[in-house]
């Protein structure tokens, strides 16, 4: 489904990505796994265009995605909840989850996608009138991922999204991403939680220096030294 093929990518004369390829199949709970600074964040935003790569090609659909402008590839089916969520903190729920909505939507399909969220999330529906920015930090995941379903996307891509959340919160996350994904969306799923990850994921690559160096499926990643070294010490 999102494929992407040597991919470079430059903050001034710094190399942050250095010829990234990587695959998410469609259907599938993909990872990404890498330690901080590794370039995942980056990642993220070179597939959203909002970086733009020196090199290589990203393909969605088997369709060239990288000389595309971040709301034409978000118009192609492509959601996000981008790192450290950003919600808008003094807009309420109902008002964050119109900002997941595309211009061209009439009110009542507005309306009828925002209450998909809400049964999905019965407590955002109870908290519908409430300011983001009074919202426990489990609420504000939530509200991260219903807005970012509000477009009905095909692949999800999520940027840590269990950072900063206790225990059970992160469990619950992570059973509402399983559920998403069963529902029928593709899932990219960039994380530092590599156990909890890899219960979930299909498969997914390890990303070090802005370089991918391991890939496969979940239980050979948790299998493999490097992870187990760098992430599964426990
Ligand atoms: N706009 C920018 N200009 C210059 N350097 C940047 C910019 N954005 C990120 N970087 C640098 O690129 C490197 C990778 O950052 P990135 O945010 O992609 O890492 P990350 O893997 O997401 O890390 P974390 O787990 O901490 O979120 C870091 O060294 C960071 O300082
Ligand atoms: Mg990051």
């Amino acid at each position: 489904m999102l494929e992407l093929s040597g991919v470079s990518t430059r903050y001034g004369a710094i190399t942050m990505l250095r010829s990234v390829s990587l695959e998410v199949e469609a259907g599938r709970v993909a990872c990404l796994l890498g330690p901080n600074g590794a370039g995942k964040t980056t990642l993220i935003r070179t597939i959203l265009g909002i970086v733009r790569p020196v090199a290589g090609s990203i393909r969605f659909e088997g369709r060239p995605i990288h000389q595309l402008r971040t709301h034409q590839i978000v118009e192609l089916g492509i959601g996000v909840v981008p790192e450290g969520r950003r919600v808008f903190p003094k807009m309420t729920v109902e008002e964050n989850l119109r900002m997941g909505a595309f211009v061209e939507w009439a009110p009542a399909d507005l309306e009828r996608r925002r209450e998909h969220v809400f049964e999905l999330f019965p407590r955002l529906a109870e908290r519908r009138r409430q300011r983001a920015a009074t919202m426990s930090g489990g609420e504000q995941a939530m509200l991260a991922v219903g807005r970012a379903l509000m477009s009905r996307p095909k692949l999800l891509l999520l940027d840590e999204p269990s950072l900063g959340l206790a225990p059970l919160l992160v469990e619950q996350l992570f059973t509402m991403v399983q559920t998403i994904n069963r529902s029928g969306t593709t899932v990219f799923l960039v994380e530092q939680n590599a156990r909890k990850t890899l219960e979930i994921a299909d498969h997914g690559f390890l990303l070090q220096k802005g370089e991918v160096v391991g890939r496969g499926t979940a239980a050979e990643l948790a299998a493999s030294d490097l992870v187990r070294h760098a992430y599964l010490r426990t």
